[in-house]
């Protein structure tokens, strides 16, 4: 019998979740686009960059060899040891297969870490604002997100005292995501120092590292936290993928090392869930992690200029701010001088979404409201497209906002 829509009740741990507000943007700005609008679509966080020829030369080889079987739930040997090799050189410890996992992307993975560690009411914290599956993640295992805020005036970085008084006897995670997602946010050494002397007042916290924008860092790159702090490597799991750094998100290959029980209890949730990572995409990811590098100081200097494009634009907006990103390709201006705003049909500029809407509406340019990664009045712009798009776009929003009025004081009071 095929159940009527209207009856089907998804599980509570579904019910608590939603679908990507990203993905729902990214499709919103594809449906107009194929509608005839022209869409210049600043929502997703996706390279604009073709991966490297030698890395899909690397899976046209394996599939050449038949390479074409169940692989390894935890990766397969060649790939764990090159991750492995790459996480001892970042961190300065030694680091074994054993403690390496591969998954299907740095998502899977978290999903994966928090699987194997939380037990309903655990907690999860979160510096705000946050990549939406974050807490999305753990609120699937049944963990309650714990925000810790973070202010634009201290670049978006956690700072010592809120942390301390986040983490509590029920915390199981700290997430620390560097270069931030959708900030830029990143650590310098001593902030990483004071961020370790917290963590070793609450033992009982493990450290979810995601580091999938490692390599997209437009100053010196920071030291790592385990090069810092090597006392807490029992505790951190470092999370990364080759998504970004080599323009592969659709081959979904992310890895992960951390302490070996770790690894294993998350090895038991991938071997039921997903199973290991497509053969193919590992062998990729095999040729991307030792292969040539060229690729990624190529992209990291074209972000760049970008970066000065969107730093640029939006200091020439009068009405906008921004804390300068220092890493991945996203700025987090703020907005809150327009809300309250006027609109030139009328509408009144009430939130974030508001404001994203209306840039959506009137310049044609899609990007996220502040409040889907939990900060308003914000909006995320992803600059991982070409310079010259990305003007055209810093241009379309300086005319919008341009085109935005003082409210008649009756709309004010009741916005
Ligand atoms: C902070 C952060 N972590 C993880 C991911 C997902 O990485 P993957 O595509 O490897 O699953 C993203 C993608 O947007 C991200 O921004």
């Amino acid at each position: 019998m095929i159940l009527p829509v209207s009856e089907f009740r998804p599980s509570a741990r579904v019910a608590r979740v939603r679908i990507s507000p990203n993905a729902a943007a990214n499709a919103r700005a594809k449906a107009l686009r194929d509608a005839g609008r022209d869409i210049i679509n600043l929502t997703i966080g996706e390279p604009d960059f073709d991966t490297p020829q030698h890395i899909k030369a690397a899976a046209a080889e394996a599939l050449a060899r038949g390479d074409t079987k169940y692989p390894p739930t935890e990766g397969t040997p060649a790939l764990r040891q090159a991750v492995a090799a790459k996480t001892s050189t970042a961190t300065g410890l030694v680091y074994s297969p054993t403690q390496i996992l591969i998954g299907n992307g740095a998502k899977q993975l978290i999903a994966n870490a928090f699987s194997a560690t939380v037990e309903p009411g655990d907690e999860v914290a979160i510096p705000a604002p946050y990549w939406p599956s974050f807490p999305d993640a753990a609120l699937y295992t049944g963990a309650r997100p714990v925000f810790v805020a973070t202010a634009e005036a201290r670049g978006f970085r956690l700072d010592a005292a809120g942390l301390d008084a986040a983490l509590g006897p029920r915390t199981r995670w700290l997430v620390l995501n560097a270069p931030a997602n959708p900030t830029g946010a990143d650590y310098p050494a001593d902030d990483l120092e004071a961020i370790a002397r917290v963590l070793r007042r609450h033992p009982q916290v493990l450290v979810l590292l995601d580091e999938v924008y490692e390599q997209i860092r437009y100053d010196v790159p920071p030291p790592h936290l385990l090069a810092i702090a090597p006392d807490l490597r029992d505790r951190v799991l470092v999370v990364n993928a080759a998504s970004k750094t080599y323009a592969m998100t659709g081959w979904r290959l992310g890895y992960a090392a951390g302490p070996e029980p770790l690894i294993r209890a998350m090895t038991v949730v991938q071997s039921q869930f997903t199973a290991g990572v497509s053969t193919v995409a590992q062998a990729a990811g095999l040729a991307a992690l030792t292969g040539p590098q060229d690729f990624v100081a190529e992209t990291r200097a074209a972000y760049a200029e970008r970066r000065r494009l969107v730093t640029e634009g939006i200091a020439a907006t009068p009405g906008l701010t921004l804390a300068a990103p220092a890493g991945a390709f996203f700025a987090f201006p703020g907005c809150a001088a327009l809300i309250g705003t006027q609109r030139p049909d009328g509408g009144i500029i009430a939130s974030d979404a508001d404001f994203t809407e209306y840039l959506l509406e009137e310049a044609g340019v899609a990007a996220m409201p502040g409040a889907a990664f939990g900060l308003s009045p914000y909006f995320r712009i992803s600059f991982a497209t070409d310079a010259a798009t990305v003007t055209e776009a810093l241009r379309r929003i300086a005319a919008a906002v341009a085109d935005l009025r003082p409210a008649p004081a009756l709309a004010v009071a009741g916005a």
